[in-house]
This record gives C-alpha cells, sequence and structure tokens, in this order.
C-alpha cells in the first residue's frame, strides 16, 4: 500500500534452512499462551504444530475457523506481533458483548488448544520506510495492525518518525500502554499519546481527555500534513477521523485505513446492491436461493452475488471483505453450481467438498445453501 516505499523494512523472506508454515500442508495453529491486555482484551500466542515460521507483512490478517454449538465459523484477526518476530504470532481479541466467537476465545480457549487458520492476507500493510513520518490512528481493538507496525519498527531500529494515537474509552481501556510507553521510551522516534474520554474507577486521567478531533489533531501532531497516516477503530470513529482530515486539505493518497466492523459499511453494501440490481434487465434468469437454517428461499436474479441476494431479501450472512480475500463468508453449497471468482479466501481442497464463497459467487443454477 505504502507504494513509494524505497528500502521495505519488513524482515524479509524466511531464511534458509527454515521451514516455511504452509497453510495448505498444515493449517492448524497450537495455543502457546494467553495474555490479558485489559479487562476485556486478550492476546493468544499461536504457534506451527511443526518447526516452521511465519511469512508475513506488519498489518496483515488471518482467517480463522472455529466449532461453537456444533456451528462452523470464520472470523478475521489481525496480527498484533510483528513479522521480526517469526516463530509465533499473536492475535489480541476484543470481548464483544453477545459475539460467539470473541467470548468463546477468551472463556474456553487454552494453551494447548487447535485452531484451524489461513494463510495472512490484507492490503492495510506497512511496508515502514526509514526517514519517513507516520501517523497511526487507533481506537479500541483497532490498535492491533499498528502494533504489529510498531513493534516491527522497533525490532529493526528503523529511523522512522512514528506518531501513536491511540483513543479508548478510559485508562483501563488502553490496550498494550506499558509496551507502547516502554518502547517510546528506548526509542524516541516512537512517540504514543493515548486520549481517553472518561476516568477509570481507580485512575483520574490526566492526559488528552476526550472524543479525537481537530483541535486535538492540531495539538499532538502539528506537522500531521507531511505524515502517511494509517487509521483502524470502529465505524463511527473512522468516519469522523476520515471527515476531519477531508475537511483539513490532508492528501489522501496518503491515507491508509482499515475497518473491522463491516456491519456499519451496510450503507456501501446497500449501494452496492442497488446498482447490481438496475443492471439487472428484466428477461434475466432468477434463481431460487434455499437457506436451510434460517429456513428462508430468495430470488437471485442471474448477475447478482448469493451474498447480495441475501442481503436484498434481509438475510443476515456473515461477511466481512466481500471481495473472497477473508473467507467470511465461506458456506456449504449441499446443491446447484456457482460462478466463483475468488481472491485467494478459499482452498482448493474446501472447493472440492463443495464450500464456496457467496461475496463472490454468482449461482449458475438453484442453490440449497446451509446458513
Ligand atoms: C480484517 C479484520 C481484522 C480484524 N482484527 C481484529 C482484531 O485484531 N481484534 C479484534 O478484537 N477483532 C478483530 N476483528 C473483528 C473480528 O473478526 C470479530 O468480528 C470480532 O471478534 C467479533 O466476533 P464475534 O463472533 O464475537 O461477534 P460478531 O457476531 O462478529 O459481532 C457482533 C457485533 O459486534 C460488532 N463488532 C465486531 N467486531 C467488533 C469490535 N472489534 N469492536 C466492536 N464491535 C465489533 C459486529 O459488527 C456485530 O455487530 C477483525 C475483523 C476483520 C474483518
Ligand atoms: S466476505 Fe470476505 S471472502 Fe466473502
Amino acid at each position: 500500500m505504502d507504494a513509494s516505499a524505497p528500502k521495505p523494512a519488513t524482515a524479509g523472506p524466511v531464511p534458509t534452512g527454515y521451514f516455511r508454515w504452509e497453510p495448505e500442508e498444515d493449517d492448524v495453529l497450537i495455543c502457546r499462551a494467553v495474555r490479558n491486555e485489559t479487562h476485556d482484551v486478550k492476546t493468544f500466542v499461536l504457534a506451527p504444530r511443526q518447526d516452521r515460521q511465519f511469512e508475513f507483512v506488519s498489518g496483515q490478517f488471518m482467517t480463522f475457523e472455529f466449532e461453537i454449538n456444533g456451528e462452523t465459523i470464520q472470523r478475521c484477526y489481525t496480527i498484533s506481533s510483528p513479522p521480526t518476530r517469526r516463530d509465533t504470532v499473536t492475535i489480541t481479541v476484543k470481548r464483544v458483548p453477545g459475539g460467539p466467537v470473541s467470548n468463546w476465545l477468551h472463556d474456553e480457549f487454552q494453551p494447548g488448544m487447535m485452531l484451524k487458520a489461513t494463510v495472512p492476507m490484507g492490503e492495510f500493510t506497512w511496508s515502514g520506510m526509514q526517514d519517513t513520518k507516520y501517523l497511526f490512528l487507533s481506537g479500541g481493538s483497532g490498535i492491533t495492525p499498528m502494533m504489529a507496525m510498531t513493534r516491527a519498527a522497533y525490532d529493526l531500529a528503523l529511523i522512522s518518525d512514528i506518531e501513536f494515537v491511540h483513543a479508548a474509552r478510559s485508562p483501563d481501556d488502553i490496550i498494550f500502554r506499558d509496551e507502547l510507553s516502554f518502547m517510546g521510551r528506548r526509542n524516541h522516534w516512537i512517540k504514543p499519546t493515548f486520549i481517553c474520554e472518561k476516568d477509570s474507577p481507580f485512575e483520574r486521567w490526566s492526559g488528552i481527555r476526550g472524543r479525537f478531533d481537530h483541535a486535538k489533531l492540531q495539538v499532538i501532531c502539528p506537522d500531521f500534513k507531511e505524515r502517511v497516516v494509517f487509521v483502524c477503530g470502529p465505524a463511527p470513529f473512522m468516519k469522523a477521523v476520515r471527515e476531519l482530515f477531508v475537511e483539513a486539505g490532508f492528501d489522501m493518497s496518503r491515507y491508509h485505513q482499515e475497518s473491522f466492523n463491516f456491519e456499519s459499511f451496510t450503507e456501501e453494501a446497500q449501494e452496492q446492491i442497488a446498482e447490481a440490481t438496475e443492471a439487472i434487465t428484466t428477461d434475466v434468469k432468477v434463481f431460487q436461493l434455499e437457506f436451510t437454517k434460517t429456513g428462508r428461499t430468495v430470488e437471485c436474479p442471474e448477475g447478482l452475488t448469493v451474498l447480495e441476494a441475501a442481503r436484498r431479501a434481509g438475510i443476515r450472512v456473515p461477511s466481512s471483505c466481500s471481495k473472497g480475500l477473508c473467507g467470511t463468508c465461506k458456506s456449504k453449497l449441499t446443491s446447484g453450481s456457482v460462478e466463483m471468482k475468488h481472491g485467494g479466501g478459499i482452498r482448493q481442497r474446501e472447493i472440492d467438498a463443495g464450500m464456496a464463497l457467496l461475496c463472490c459467487s454468482r449461482p449458475k443454477s438453484d442453490l440449497v445453501i446451509e446458513r
């Protein structure tokens, strides 16, 4: 993404003599440790079953498969560890009230247990240029990609000015507070600033207080227009930050963002569905899609993806990227066939077993889908 980078300072390819982790061959990771970060955030340290090393770029995520109450669920988690530490990867997960996977991870997932995982992917990546100024802006669990980037910069002792701004509800909610402060003390190029909306029961917040806005940006980072900006956080935070930068006349080609909360992108999804629906003429074929778990059958005019047809009919199918990358919408087709143009979010052996990514699958016949 950071395309002008002359010298990528990721950890580079895995050195000869080491084996690379190959998710096609050995797609299972073992939990080595669980660490408490805050009252509702935990880090899980994951290692390959055999002596292998990971290869990825800071900011990438992996898709994991969970069996919870007899259901197979896919979720993406950003790798919060840097590519400079290759023997394990860590994911840092916030407990989402009512969310099946984050609660299962917090309550059930223990050292020694295993998880299925896919190859690291994603384009919200950082190549860490020397002599470049960055502004990392995160809210809540959106800190994870920036943490991987900053840990890599620290490990590689990059001369790369990083203004690291993290917004949290209260001091108790600041993730990686000690580690960021430690890195900042040891490497003056890393400059963490925490913003809290309110005090914690046992800590009065004496730092910058309130929601992130233009005045705070000016105080924390007056030279923000000279920086490359990375933003990740809850949808309202991301929307507000983006508007702020647009209004400030920031060169948006230097602005990179990722959201974990794709539910809030339904406006965009609705627009896409409306466009796709408009392109459908009256004489197109219409396929019947039966969703066995919800017990609904919906119409899908030729040209729409299964996900678009489901959303159009108000059926909630878990999805994230909508580009065939992350695997969140992977589902079993019990009958029928689709044309699928995916971006790597599904393995050949899964396709052979009748699985499909609903976000990039267009029906070629009526379908029965296990959803
Ligand atoms: C590319 C990518 C990377 C991600 N990386 C991380 C990560 O590093 N750490 C992490 O904790 N989560 C991350 N997520 C979110 C994660 O995949 C799950 O969505 C999250 O753990 C909730 O799963 P769940 O099954 O418990 O609840 P779900 O059923 O998925 O969600 C329940 C509700 O909570 C909302 N929600 C989902 N995630 C969050 C969140 N983080 N904060 C607030 N509301 C949320 C959903 O929109 C939904 O309305 C990432 C998502 C994507 C797409
Ligand atoms: S939503 Fe990401 S692969 Fe379908």
